[in-house]
């Protein structure tokens, strides 16, 4: 259904289909860029359980009248399990302080550094995830420290999931004192540690978690990348004795081509891959993932949890803002309930719901697509760097082919997927 849409929109609109295209290679080449990160807005909320307010209503027989009497109560817990996040609305609320800032932070890298790079708006650090059912307790830096005392935290996937391990170390650096904390940057894992807790939260890069060409040394042209649907070791050996091991993967498929999958080695020569639609090569991707967390982890020892597609907003006529390029003019998240784009591919949150459906390790998902489909406001746009180097007054003046409508300010949304997960530690 979503794909006859895009189709019929594409068949229609001659301009937009241009757009489309032009949008489509600018999305490649912001993906080239390897340093990817993002986001901006954390959640301050109350501490009503949704496990309270249906005791609650349940007490009242469907009433709400005892609600207000049960504050107490529900500051006690937050049941994670209970509570739908996906459901809910995003709240203005200037009394927000973000818990730092990309000045106070010295992990964040420049290409999520909306401030620095010359944001000049700044509502979109203001916005709070209000869910229907409950209040998200707000990120507390104590006590995620006190959950990682001794142990390793690790964040496995694309620059989005950098940007959610940037968002998570900048979320707790605050509150340690310099010299019990250091950060070491490699190309592909970076760890960052909390010296008095003897803890590390690291970050591995793996955009399509299973083995590619273009793992490494970014292969720009998507049609001569190349993916081993069926090899993960080469990474997963890496991921071995961590206590939380948090995964992406979706953007890095969605080069809108097939994916060229191979079976076996390299070695047997490239040319004998086969072309399959991306929600194909995906789902076999992903059962690669999902047999190696089978048969490698005790849950017991290591809680597994998945982060769920980070939408892209290229079209902003889907949130019927006809004369905008890309997001690049948006300050206010969409309110339009339910709102879902193109930029978040159904037949891929399919996948990903059946395929650890089946896992026999518990998987906890970070459902994080809805709530970000709101917030067309929030992305680095131009505020950013390409190749290593700031944008120029002249490529910003020149959204349509500069504009990142992929990663996200930080600080910003991605906090809010860290209150959602620390919620769930
Ligand atoms: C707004 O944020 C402040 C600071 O976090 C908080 O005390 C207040 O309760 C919030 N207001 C609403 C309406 O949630
Ligand atoms: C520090 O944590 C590691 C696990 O991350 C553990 O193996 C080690 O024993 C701990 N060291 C101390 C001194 O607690
Ligand atoms: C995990 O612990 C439970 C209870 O302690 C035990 O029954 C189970 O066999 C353990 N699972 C594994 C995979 O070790
Ligand atoms: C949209 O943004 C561009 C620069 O990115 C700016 O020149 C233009 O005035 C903005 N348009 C509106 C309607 O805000
Ligand atoms: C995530 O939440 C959306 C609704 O916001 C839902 O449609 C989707 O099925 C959920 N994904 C999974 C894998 O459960």
């Amino acid at each position: 259904m979503m794909i006859t849409m895009m189709k019929s929109y594409r068949g229609k609109l001659h301009l937009p289909m241009l757009a489309g295209v032009v949008c489509a290679l600018a999305f490649l080449v912001l993906l080239y860029n390897e340093r990817i990160s993002f986001l901006s807005s954390t959640s301050f909320m109350r501490f009503n359980t949704c496990a309270a307010r249906r005791a609650a209503r349940d007490a009242t027989d469907g009433g709400r009248a005892k609600i207000d009497d049960m504050e107490e109560e529900d500051k006690l817990e937050y049941d994670a399990d209970i509570c739908d996040i996906t459901e809910g609305r995003w709240v203005y609320n200037r009394s927000i302080k973000p818990l730092y800032s990309d000045r106070s932070c010295p992990y964040l890298d420049r290409q999520v550094s909306c401030v620095k790079n010359g944001r000049p708006d700044s509502d979109y650090r203001y916005w709070q995830w209000q869910p229907d059912e409950c209040s998200l307790p707000r990120f507390d830096p104590n006590r995620a420290l006190r959950k990682l005392k001794g142990k390793r935290m690790l964040f496995v996937g694309d620059s989005l999931q950098r940007g959610q391990w940037q968002s998570f170390v900048c979320l707790v650096e605050s509150i340690i004192p310099k010299d019990q904390k250091s950060m070491k940057r490699g190309r592909v894992h970076s760890v960052f540690r909390a010296k008095e807790y003897n803890a590390t939260i690291e970050f591995y890069w793996a955009p399509f978690l299973v083995e590619s060409n273009s793992d490494i040394r970014i292969v720009g042209d998507p049609r001569k990348r190349i993916l081993k649907v069926d090899s993960i070791a080469k990474h997963a050996k890496n991921w071995l004795g961590v206590d939380f091991l948090l995964f992406n993967t979706y953007v890095w498929w969605m080069s809108g081509l097939k994916i060229n999958s191979l079976w076996g080695s390299f070695a047997n020569g490239e040319e004998g891959y086969e072309e399959l639609d991306a929600p194909v090569a995906y789902r076999l991707g992903l059962k690669t993932w999902a047999n190696w967390v089978d048969s490698t982890i005790d849950p017991n020892k290591t809680r597994v949890f998945f982060t769920t597609m980070s939408p892209t907003h290229m079209r902003p006529v889907e949130w019927n803002n006809k004369d905008g390029i890309k997001c690049s003019n948006e300050t206010r998240p969409v309110k339009k309930r339910g709102h879902w784009g193109s930029g978040s591919d159904k037949r891929i949150m399919k996948v990903v719901g059946e395929v650890i459906g089946k896992m026999k390790v518990p998987i906890t998902l970070l459902n994080v697509t809805q709530l970000s489909e709101y917030r067309v406001d929030a992305h680095t746009k131009v505020y950013t760097e390409t190749g290593g180097k700031l944008l120029t007054d002249e490529q910003k003046a020149d959204p349509l082919h500069h504009a990142d409508c992929i990663h996200w300010c930080l600080p910003g949304v991605p906090d809010t997927w860290n209150q959602i997960f620390l919620a769930h530690l």
